[in-house]
């Protein structure tokens, strides 16, 4: 007779990633199989048509006058500077936690990144702070719209360009505006990673003024206009034809995948309510897309994290250092961040991609909560 073992832990977890897109992909590999042949047989693989659609729409879709796609999220933060004149002996204020290019882009233009701290309520920049860091010589701020949630967009009228770092914040909304709009520039990210992903790098920048537009156009391709007349020192910042016609099939699908990430993100707050974990709090008008959810822990943060991975589920520290305290910004001496080292020692973020299940989110709030014992 045949014996069947079957083994204790029977039956085995699978586990739950941080984030996984095949289950995207299944959805739309035939609308993406067919764009992707139809660039193939075109042979034209730079700009022209494709790129201008998807730049139609994307720009239809932040509520923005004009979107120019670009070769990724920190091009579009570079390209964004080097239209409005940032250069040495210039200030931007940005805040102190975010991702590296955001203050990257500035030391790169030779210019200072002036860090301001942030607010632990929404992880973005504290604009109460913003002020006192302007002098003569800051020539833009640049908010980052964390996680996907904007940052308080009324108080940040001092007369100076904004450029909103909108990278991980396609279809946020701030007062009924969309992330990108509502600056002088705004920059995204199309990181595969991203809530709109494409399938390599790409970025685009937004803006209403017909003026920068063209500027921004002709920076993409080395300040030139027309054909090898050059008027400015640009670069190469182009997207793919490729990664334009992938995003396009993508946009329409993004309202309805914001709606899993928020619905998601109502489970894990129904499920992790009055715990130890600290929430992110959607602020009064504005509309959170969730790129990221990411919880805080006073204590226990490190013990969390290794649990989780031994239990087979995705997290990851969104940043472990502020920008500050990144070693290439030694030479600022700038001084300390509490909330922006409070927010590196104490957040983690765990998995929120549309398709997870109820079943997954409620184990991944289980073993958060076995993981504090
Ligand atoms: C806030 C922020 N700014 C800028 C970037 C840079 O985007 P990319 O990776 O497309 O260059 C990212 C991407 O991770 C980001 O999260």
């Amino acid at each position: 007779m045949l014996s069947v073992v079957i083994p204790v832990d029977y039956p085995r977890k699978m586990p739950i990633p941080l984030l996984d897109l095949k289950p995207q992909y299944a959805k739309i590999r035939g609308e993406i199989l067919r764009v992707t042949e139809e660039v193939y047989d075109s042979q034209a693989f730079i700009l022209g048509t494709r790129v201008e659609a998807f730049e139609r729409d994307f720009a239809a879709y932040c509520r923005s006058k004009h979107a120019v796609g670009v070769s990724s999220g920190t091009d579009a933060l570079l390209i964004a500077l080097m239209v409005l004149g940032v250069g040495p002996g210039d200030e931007v204020i940005v805040p102190a936690y975010s991702f590296f290019a955001t203050a990257g882009v500035v030391a790169r233009l030779g210019a200072t990144p002036v860090f301001v701290d942030i607010d632990l309520t929404d992880y973005n920049i504290d604009v109460t702070e913003i002020e006192k860091h302007i002098s003569r010589r800051t020539k833009a701020i640049m908010p980052v719209h964390l996680f996907g949630q904007c940052a308080d967009m009324n108080r940040m009228d001092f007369g100076i360009p904004i450029v909103e770092d909108a990278a991980q914040a396609v279809g946020a909304e701030f007062e009924g505006k969309r992330a990108g709009s509502m600056g002088a520039i705004g920059c995204f990210s199309f990181f595969p990673s991203k809530n709109l992903g494409a399938f390599g790098d790409a970025g685009a920048v937004t803006t209403n003024d017909d003026a920068l537009a063209a500027k921004l156009i002709d920076f993409r391709v080395h300040g030139m206009r027309p054909k090898y007349f050059h008027h400015y020192v640009g670069g190469n910042f182009r997207i793919d034809a490729l990664q334009a016609a992938i995003l396009h099939v993508k946009l329409p699908y993004l309202d309805t995948w914001t709606e899993g990430r928020r619905r998601n993100a109502a489970i894990y707050n129904e499920l992790l309510s009055g715990g130890q974990a600290i929430l992110p709090v959607q602020l009064p008008g504005r509309k959170h897309i969730y790129n990221q959810y990411v919880i805080r822990f006073k204590e226990g943060r490190d013990r969390v994290m290794a649990h989780l991975k031994s239990a087979g589920i995705g997290c990851e520290i969104y940043y472990p250092r502020t920008l500050p305290q990144q070693e290439c910004f030694s030479y600022l001496k700038c001084g300390r961040f509490p909330n922006a080292e409070a927010a590196a020692e104490q957040s983690l973020a765990v998995p929120i991609y549309p398709e997870l299940t109820r079943e997954q989110i409620e184990e991944v709030a289980r073993e958060i909560k076995r993981g504090l014992k």
